[in-house]
Order: C-alpha cells, then sequence, then structure tokens
C-alpha cells in the first residue's frame, strides 16, 4: 500500500475511550502470542481501562496525538520528556517516544511515517538534543522501522513484563545535530 493522508491532532480527555480502545487493540495485536491469556487480560485492564487513560490524558506534559484517516484514529504517538525509565537521560534535554502503536491494516501506508516525523518534528522545535524509546528486543519490525530514522541501541534495556511473562526491552536513542 502506498502513503495515504493522514492527520495527525491531539488527543483531548474527551477522547479517552477511543484511546483507551485503540490502545488496547494495538497492544493486543502486537504482543498476543509472546504471554499467557491470563498475563494479557490482566495488563490490558490495567494499562488501557478508560480510567487509567483518562489520568495520562490529565498530564499535560504526557502528550498523546492521534494518527487520522479519513477522521478515524488508527494508530497514535505517546511522547514526554521523562527521565525515570533510564535517568542517566538527565545530562541531555531529551525527549522520550514512550509509544507508537499503528493498527495492522495501516502498517507500511505511511500512518507510522506521520507520526514520527510530527515526533521528529516536535523534538528539534523544542531544541532537544536527544530523543529516544525502547522497544521489545523481538520487536523486529518496529526495529527495524526505527532504524530507517537513525535509532541506534545505547547499550541500556529494561524489564518490560506483561503481567507475570518476562520481558526485556532495549532502550533506542538518536542525537539531534
Ligand atoms: C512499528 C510500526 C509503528 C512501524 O510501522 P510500519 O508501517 O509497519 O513501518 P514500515 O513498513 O515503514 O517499516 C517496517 C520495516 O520493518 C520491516 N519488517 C516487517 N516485518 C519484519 C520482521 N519480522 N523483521 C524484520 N523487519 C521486518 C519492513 O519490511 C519494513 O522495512 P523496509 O521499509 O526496509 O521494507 C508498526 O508496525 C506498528 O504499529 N506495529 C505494532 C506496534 C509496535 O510494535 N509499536 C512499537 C512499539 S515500541
Amino acid at each position: 500500500m502506498g502513503k495515504i493522508e493522514t492527520k495527525i491532532r491531539r488527543v483531548e480527555l474527551s477522547d479517552a475511550e477511543t484511546l483507551a480502545s485503540l490502545g488496547a487493540e494495538t497492544f493486543y495485536d502486537t504482543f498476543v502470542g509472546t504471554c499467557s491469556v491470563e498475563d494479557m487480560d490482566g495488563y490490558l485492564r490495567a494499562t488501557y481501562s478508560v480510567e487509567q487513560v483518562r489520568r495520562e490524558l490529565s498530564d499535560p506534559h504526557d502528550q498523546f496525538y492521534f494518527a487520522e484517516v479519513e477522521g478515524v484514529p488508527v494508530g497514535y504517538i505517546r511522547m514526554k520528556e521523562d527521565y525515570e525509565g533510564l535517568p542517566l537521560m538527565k545530562q541531555w534535554r531529551a525527549f522520550e517516544c514512550k509509544r507508537l502503536y499503528v493498527k495492522k491494516e495501516f502498517h507500511k501506508t505511511g500512518v507510522a511515517q506521520a507520526l514520527m516525523d510530527f515526533f521528529m518534528d516536535y523534538a528539534i522545535r523544542n531544541q532537544y538534543e536527544v530523543v529516544w524509546l525502547g522497544v521489545w528486543e523481538f520487536n523486529y519490525r518496529a526495529q527495524r522501522f526505527y532504524s530507517k530514522y537513525g535509532f541506534v541501541p545505547n547499550g541500556h534495556g529494561h524489564p518490560f513484563p506483561i503481567g507475570n511473562t518476562p520481558q526485556t526491552d532495549i532502550w533506542l536513542w538518536k542525537f539531534i545535530s
């Protein structure tokens, strides 16, 4: 599929239900089969409940944007200046892409690029020195996508358990010159 017209817009508090359902659907499609059914159910309930999503949307520094095609959200990005995951990043002005998820029907359409281009433009406009993100060590598709943007592993990782299923994320970064 070629590139399709994509509009990026900030997710509002009133979009909480749509974001919760898009978040759960895309997380499920990405990680189904990598953990037990119970672990997946518990993770989805805790992370993508409307209440939890509302809490995150209430923090003005925790920014969510939808990618919309013909007015319908088909992907989203979550971005924040947040050093909690890897405190050594504090030595720079660093901006984290905390999530980037696109519905599977819209992979390879340019929707993910529209979101990533938006993230990079935002980081450059706001004078960040480095952008960074975590990715599951076996998510080769996402790693390939990020490598096309110049992200490289920084040698650090962190546990990303889904319930009782241990998983490891690796940190990737890209310095902005
Ligand atoms: C990651 C994601 C945003 C990338 O968007 P996309 O539209 O699929 O990206 P693209 O098609 O432009 O790029 C993916 C690349 O990975 C390649 N790829 C696909 N499957 C792959 C695999 N199993 N192993 C290695 N590379 C793979 C594709 O060929 C493509 O590379 P190419 O352009 O050199 O051919 C999207 O796939 C997605 O939302 N995935 C589910 C959620 C997710 O994993 N998010 C990241 C969490 S950190």
